[in-house]
């Protein structure tokens, strides 16, 4: 697959306040400490998707998918946001930036981060298993069996499990729709429909992916390619939209 060099790339249309949409994915907070899905180390290599990650799962066994949960919960309250989150945020200072994220973590809010769109929901909150409106912050990282929202039903993660709706599509479709520039860091792009939204940019919008291997998808030749970790890729990044 072809792509275009930074130093190529046609960025002549982007300027200050310029509207910027990053979708990242679990390879932005690697470097923090928190692991990835797929590959090598990735976490489902070593849990069962349909064990811990669908709604069927729930009704099975919620005291195993409570456990998962509160195990990624801890190692995301432990973890501190990375270069990658930092430079993202200073970019919130010269442009427009809508973060869509795939992460359930919240390493964008704490780099400070001012407009992030979770599209697989947020760890760090529970939500009722009756009315997906009703949604609490957890406090400490534990979500227990008998932890009941106000309708007296059992609280659950706040995740968009494999199976599920994921109810924030539509708005992201709208931002996605919006870009002046589009960042895509970390994902390996094979979970839909968060994958799909890269088609949703004007074929005239330049695209830039950061990620240490090339994600597989069909891009158009225009694309960037940078083929480094997130921290690296940023410090790149900010470095060239800083000279915009
Ligand atoms: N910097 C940037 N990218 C990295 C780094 C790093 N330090 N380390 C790994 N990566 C890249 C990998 O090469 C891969 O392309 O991050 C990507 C991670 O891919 P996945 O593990 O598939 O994560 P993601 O794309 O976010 O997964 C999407 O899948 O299981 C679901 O709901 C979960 O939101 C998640 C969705």
């Amino acid at each position: 697959m072809k792509f275009t060099s930074l130093d190529a790339l046609d960025l002549g249309g982007i300027s200050s306040k310029s509207r910027i949409t990053v979708l990242t994915g679990a390879g932005i907070s690697q470097e923090s400490g928190i692991a990835t899905f797929r590959g090598a180390k990735g976490l489902w290599e070593n849990h069962a998707i349909e064990d811990v990650a669908t709604p069927q799962a729930w009704v099975k066994n919620p005291e195993l998918v409570l456990r998962f949960y509160n195990e990624r919960r801890a190692q995301v309250i432990n973890a501190r946001p990375n270069l990658a989150h930092k430079l993202l945020a200073q970019l919130d200072n010269d442009y427009d930036v809508q973060i869509i994220t795939q992460n359930v973590d919240d390493l964008h809010e704490r780099a400070g981060s001012h407009n992030i769109l979770h599209l697989h929901g947020e760890i760090v909150k529970a939500r009722s298993s009756v009315n997906e409106n009703l949604i609490y912050p957890i406090s400490g990282s534990v979500l227990n069996l008998g932890d009941k929202c106000a309708h007296g039903a059992q609280l659950r993660p706040h995740i968009v499990w494999f199976g599920e709706m994921v109810p924030e599509f539509e708005k992201a479709i709208a931002l996605t729709h919006q870009s002046d520039l589009l960042l895509i860091i970390g994902t390996s792009l094979q979970v839909y429909p968060a994958a799909s939204l890269v088609k949703e940019v004007g074929l005239e919008i330049p695209v830039i992916i950061v990620d240490p291997e090339m994600p597989r998808l069909n891009s158009w030749t225009h694309w960037c390619f940078i083929p480094k970790k997130a921290t690296e890729g940023m410090e790149i990044l900010s470095a060239k939209l800083m000279r915009q």
